[in-house]
């Protein structure tokens, strides 16, 4: 008699706009041998487009408006409660524009994972691209983190770079850095997934080793 297959990794997604991040994660996650399988996707903003592409893939979805709570506190409290109806293994931060309170970041400790437009610990916070430009940098990217109480500061398990052209523009700057974006996090998510990435006290542990510098693409580990 064949035993059960093991029950895959619940990924959780929020995000609060457009979801390319989360679509980039919807079509890795109908790759046959994916090692998760995305449960939920939660947004606080009720029109978010990445509602509509979790509608598309037959993904459940809620909404937790920030606008309907009086505190940080309350509307993470509703949050978490709905999160844990759907008891993940992984929560994606994919373009979610709230600032989480303490006591919620450390609840998720070593679980959640956040995407961030810039080279960390370069330029945490908004306007990462156009920051880039007026400091006359010739290189820009993509981290993906490890979400700690530190805002854009938890530690960085993979990045992605681009070149800054002399022409560039924010926009056309951002449009580069999502490319990387979508090939980068399914690959991080991925490693999660298979228990190849954990969380130290600060630090990133692959494959049961310190990782001492954030992956880069390319890089052979990083291809699958
Ligand atoms: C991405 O650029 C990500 O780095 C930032 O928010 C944006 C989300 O874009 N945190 P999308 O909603 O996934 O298209």
């Amino acid at each position: 008699m064949n035993a059960d297959p093991a029950p895959q990794p619940r990924i959780l997604v929020l995000a609060s706009g457009s979801g390319t991040n989360l679509q980039a994660l919807i079509d890795a996650s109908r790759e046959r041998d994916f090692p998760g399988q995305i449960v939920a996707v939660g947004c606080n903003n009720p029109q978010a487009f990445a509602l509509e592409r979790a509608a598309q893939a037959n993904i459940d979805t809620f909404v937790v408006n920030h606008k309907d709570y009086g505190s940080r506190e309350e509307f993470d409290g509703a949050l978490m409660a709905e999160i844990r109806r759907h008891n993940p293994d992984l929560v994606v931060l994919a373009g979610f524009m709230r600032i989480l309170t303490t006591d919620f970041v450390r609840a998720l400790r070593g679980t959640m994972l956040n995407i961030h437009p810039s080279l960390l610990p370069k330029y945490t916070g908004l306007n990462t691209h156009q920051r880039t430009l007026d400091a006359g940098d010739k290189v820009h990217g993509v981290s993906i983190h490890f979400v700690t109480e530190e805002l854009d500061g938890g530690p960085v398990i993979a990045q992605a770079e681009v070149t800054i052209d002399p022409d560039d523009t924010a926009d056309s700057l951002a449009e580069k850095v999502q490319e990387k974006e979508h090939l980068l996090y399914p690959i991080v998510v991925r490693w999660f997934c298979e228990g190849r990435i954990q969380l130290g006290t600060d630090y990133v542990l692959f494959d049961g080793e310190l990782l001492n510098k954030p992956m880069r693409l390319p890089d052979e580990r990083v291809v699958h």
